[in-house]
């Protein structure tokens, strides 16, 4: 099978782009990118030279992903939520070959208009709040809320925040039913399921609102 790009959309010479894909209106993947299998590409999308997506991305409309960052499997990355990669531009100070790294690891998800400063790593599964603004690590799991982004706390991978854990340490995820623990000081790690390994089949679709699990 191969990509689908909407005919509004410019996918330049050279770029490499996984079956199953799909890139929407107005996009435009430029060609020294390289894109995994099953992502979408919402309307306005830019994908600059130069950047690697892993599979199974969901890029939302509005969201342009500049040369330095690195996107791994499993990424979401909310309407027009903003990447950056220089901490300080200056029009008449050229710095193209200055970019600065930012990596988005498995699973992340960025919310809705939240700003990564570039030099930061996004640890696996975590997740930024709604017009968060990032200027540090986010470690696994970590849940970020605010401007300046703080951590707020624990979030499982099916986006459900994490209360007190309980005398053993665990605290359990109210959609999945998985068991998470503090692994080092500011680390977690879920104890049921590795953090590459897939989810299995009958966890894939969610099947109650966020709001039926707060509190449990
Ligand atoms: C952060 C989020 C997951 C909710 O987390 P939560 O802990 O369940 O938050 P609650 O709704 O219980 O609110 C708790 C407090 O956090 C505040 N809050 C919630 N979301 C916030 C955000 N994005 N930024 C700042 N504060 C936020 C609430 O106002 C509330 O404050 P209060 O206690 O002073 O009243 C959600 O608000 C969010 O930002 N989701 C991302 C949505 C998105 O971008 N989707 C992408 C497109 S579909």
């Amino acid at each position: 099978m191969e990509y689908f790009a909407h005919q509004t959309a410019i996918v330049d010479a050279g770029a490499r782009i996984g079956a199953g894909t799909k890139i929407w209106h107005f996009s435009h993947i430029c060609s020294g990118s390289e894109i995994g299998e099953n992502c979408v590409f919402g309307q306005n999308t830019m994908v600059a030279d130069s950047v690697t997506i892993g599979s199974n991305v969901k890029v939302q409309n509005n969201v342009a992903i500049y040369a330095g960052v690195q996107i791994e499997d499993d990424v979401f990355l909310g309407p027009s939520c903003v990447l950056t990669n220089v901490t300080n531009p200056r029009s008449q100070v050229v710095r193209q070959s200055l970019y600065e790294k930012t990596l988005i690891r498995r699973g992340v998800t960025v919310g809705a208009n939240a700003t990564i400063i570039c030099g930061v790593t996004l640890g696996r599964y975590a997740f930024i709040a709604a017009g968060a603004v990032v200027t540090r690590d986010v470690p696994d799991y970590g849940f970020v809320i605010g401007v300046p982004g703080k951590l707020k706390g624990w979030i499982s991978r099916h986006g459900h925040p994490l209360g007190s854990p309980d005398p053993e340490g665990i605290m359990i995820c109210p959609e999945s039913g998985y068991r998470y623990k503090e692994v080092e000081p500011g680390g977690l790690a879920c104890i049921d399921l590795p953090e590459e390994d897939p989810l299995p089949e009958n966890l894939r679709t969610g099947q109650a609102s966020y709001e039926s699990f707060k509190g449990k």
